[in-house]
């Protein structure tokens, strides 16, 4: 019994084996916004942790734009033939057009051609709804090679003059390969919605309960509009829950967690939910200072930023929360060393 138990097979895990991201390059510094709004670098820096974030300019340049730069650059340090590809993912909640779907414009952007392509809607949690989606396609063995992208244009759907949210967001695009793996990859994921919190974190216009019209657009009511204290309690508790779910269901000790990759949302939710947890900021993945908060690209910009200092095998705990409300968290091992695939 025992010989044949040894013998077993390990089941299948969907494993991230590259990474990269896309910022544009027009930089946008707290300076900048306290000549618009009426703010300061201080309360900016102490407030939310953010120094300078990017913003996409350029006319006819949406999201697609930044996910086609982030997937261009992944196939080319991966080794990745665009018809190799099987399926590509794309998490927005600023696509270029309500359709078709920014991941059809990636996909024919970059040359990939006649797979299945599709965009998923989960606010900030997007990239860990797209990528738990991913997942169940690799162990189903249905795809080999899927390309899944975060990215937002945040800075078309922000109000310039509500100082309450324009210094929060940014702009830019991740991408990960993922691929079947044996030894690494995606041990458990985690996610979960709550449609009442809509209240506090919202576009109210632009869609079909409120088309857009003349005064919609004078009451500024296609962008960000969100209650900040409240969100900001709701984001602390939905991480904590899914990072303590994820740690309890896994036997996962604090000490256990290399990595503790959050979504960039906050500076204080992010130093908050590690210490109700109880890891270390030295193992917690910060990038809010230089790219602000991107939406559903900040947490494959954390791992592209941070590539280079993860090894194989190392354990990491990924959390996001987001309007909808959403909230979600993915439990995996690192599948490659530094900055090589494998
Ligand atoms: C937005 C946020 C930074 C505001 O911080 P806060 O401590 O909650 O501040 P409040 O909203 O209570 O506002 C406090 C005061 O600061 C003012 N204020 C708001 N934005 C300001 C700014 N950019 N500069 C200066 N003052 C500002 C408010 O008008 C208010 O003034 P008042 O007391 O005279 O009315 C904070 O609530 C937050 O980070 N929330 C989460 C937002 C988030 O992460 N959203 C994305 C989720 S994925």
């Amino acid at each position: 019994m025992a010989k044949k138990a040894k013998q077993r097979k390990s089941p299948v895990h969907a494993a991230i084996t590259g990474v990269h991201g896309y910022l544009p390059p027009d930089v946008l510094t707290n300076a900048d916004l306290a000549r618009m709004v009426d703010t300061s670098d201080q309360w900016i820096t102490e407030r939310t942790g953010i120094k300078e974030r990017r913003i996409l300019k350029g006319e006819g340049l949406g999201t697609s734009h930044m996910g086609a730069e982030a997937v261009r650059g992944l196939l080319k340090k991966t080794g990745t033939a665009p018809e190799d590809v099987e399926l590509l993912i794309c998490a927005t909640t600023t696509p270029d057009f309500v359709h078709p779907a920014t991941a059809n414009l990636i996909c024919d952007m970059v040359g990939i051609h006649g797979i299945g392509s599709f965009d998923v809607q989960a606010a900030c949690s997007g990239f860990v709804y797209a990528l738990t989606v991913a997942a169940q396609f690799i162990r189903a063995g249905a795809y080999r090679k899927i390309v899944v992208v975060g990215a937002d244009k945040m800075s078309a759907i922000v109000d310039f003059t509500d100082r309450a949210t324009c210094v929060i967001f940014g702009d830019g695009a991740g991408a990960v390969l993922v691929e079947p793996s044996r030894k690494f990859g995606i041990i458990d994921t985690m996610i979960r919605s709550d449609g009442s919190g809509m209240r506090y974190l919202h576009q109210p216009a632009g869609g079909s309960r409120m088309p857009p019209t003349a005064e919609t657009v004078a009451k500024r009511m296609h962008s960000v509009h969100q209650e900040g204290a409240s969100v900001y309690k709701f984001a602390v508790a939905g991480m904590t829950e899914v990072v303590s779910g994820l740690m309890k269901r896994n036997h996962l000790k604090n000490d256990d967690v290399d990595w503790f990759v959050p979504h960039q949302a906050n500076k204080r939710i992010i130093e908050t939910t590690a210490d109700r947890m109880d890891i270390p900021m030295q193992r917690v993945m910060m990038t809010i200072q230089k790219f602000g908060n991107t939406t559903a690209a900040t947490i494959p910009l954390s791992l592209w930023d941070y590539e280079s200092k993860l090894k194989a095998g190392n354990r990491l705990l990924l959390a996001a929360f987001g309007g909808g409300f959403t909230w979600g968290g993915i439990y995996l091992t690192w599948a490659y060393d530094g900055s090589h695939r494998r």
